[in-house]
């Protein structure tokens, strides 16, 4: 992308502290995954829930997952302790809270409406409490939050067609539709009709595709789904066609290195293939998924990927940080006003570089 910031003059020393400074966009978090072992414990006591752990010690003890499915176990079990609207409210906040102090301007969040409906929590009382919390965070916080309920995709499609109805009545407060859950034997195409009743309703289409799953289930999101942005998508490298049509739509792929690194995905960060979809012209920027369970916020996924990877420089942290604004579905003249807060950081720490 060009840029009229002279880049290639900032260090890479100089580089956490302008990954720290500048705004961020993050979408790709589900807010259950942001439910801290502390705040689970509050909330459980608060509801009289027991928990199968003596204390937060033995809970982020258990954080030590061999894949996905070893994780969603314990994050759906995680979910338990939210009854209350009140509950939505103050976790939702403690993350918009951490958001600000890592300088996100816009957050497009998810949430999965049937973890919670299953267990008897109407979709109301969700709502009320991720609205309520959605309404400090703009007045207080300078925070831009839009929410993307996801279908979890382990469920059948008639229970997916269920939850689009029962969203019907908050319809004008939803930016969009996701897909999320066990990847594995749950391809796109299970939900083609899901997808294309929420199209006709307007609604942003997202989908994880190619985490776990085969760069298949990529072309899948965006052909039978309509996909828009591609959740995790580091697959795809294993397919050049694929990469060359993601290029050419310039489709973003919501990247989520910590993640990527607690559900072994990557052996280890040094191995993350994040650099090569950068070399190849993709849309990448980076995000955090499931920050309570993975080890670290937005801010903590760059810091830990610029150490890790020496290749990427201060052209990489702009052009993920950028990517980020341009793939929100905010409109132009917000995208405009974070891009601008953008460059005047860059645009700083280039200056500083200069007269040094
Ligand atoms: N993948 C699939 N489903 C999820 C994830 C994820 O990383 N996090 C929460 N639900
Ligand atoms: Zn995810």
């Amino acid at each position: 992308m060009p840029s009229p910031l002279p880049l290639a003059a900032i260090p890479r020393a100089a580089l956490p502290a302008l990954l720290a400074a500048a705004p961020k966009a993050e979408l790709h978090l589900h807010i259950e995954g942001t439910l801290e072992p502390e705040l689970m414990f509050a909330l459980a006591r608060r509801n009289g829930v027991a928990l199968p752990y003596a204390d937060v010690a033995a809970l982020r003890a258990a954080y030590a997952f061999a894949d996905l499915q070893s994780f969603l176990d314990l994050y759906y079990a995680g979910a338990s302790v939210l009854l209350t609207a009140q509950d939505f409210e103050d976790m939702a906040y403690a993350y918009f809270e951490r958001a600000a102090a890592d300088r996100i301007r816009r957050a497009e969040i998810f949430f999965d409406p049937q973890t919670h409906t299953a267990r008897g929590v109407p979709l109301a009382t969700v709502m009320a409490g991720l609205e309520a919390a959605i309404a400090r965070a703009a007045r207080d916080l300078n925070l831009s939050v839009a929410l993307i309920p996801c279908f979890l995709r382990h469920l059948s499609e008639a229970d997916a067609l269920q939850t689009l109805e029962a969203l019907l009545p908050y319809r004008a407060r939803l930016l969009g539709v996701g897909l999320d859950s066990s990847e594995r034997d749950h391809p796109p195409e299970k939900f083609s009709r899901v997808f294309a009743k929420a199209r006709e309703l307007g609604l942003r289409i997202v989908a994880h595709a190619g985490e776990e799953g085969p760069p298949a289930y990529i072309w899948g999101a965006l052909n039978a789904l309509g996909a828009e942005r591609i959740d995790h998508g580091v697959r795809c490298l294993e397919d050049p066609a694929l990469v060359a049509e993601l290029r050419r739509r310039a489709v973003p792929l919501t990247v989520c290195p910590l993640s990527n690194l607690k559900l072994c995905v990557v052996p280890d960060l040094a191995a993350h293939p994040l650099p090569e979809l950068l070399r190849q012209g993709l849309k990448v920027m980076l995000n955090s998924d499931d920050p309570a369970y993975f080890g670290g916020y937005l801010g903590e996924n760059l810091r830990q990927c610029f150490e890790a990877l020496p290749e990427l420089d201060a052209t990489a942290a702009y052009t993920l940080l950028r990517n980020g604004f341009e793939a929100s579905f905010a409109g132009p003249a917000e995208q405009a006003r974070w891009i601008a807060e953008l460059d005047e950081v860059f645009a700083g720490f280039s200056a500083a570089t200069e007269t040094r």
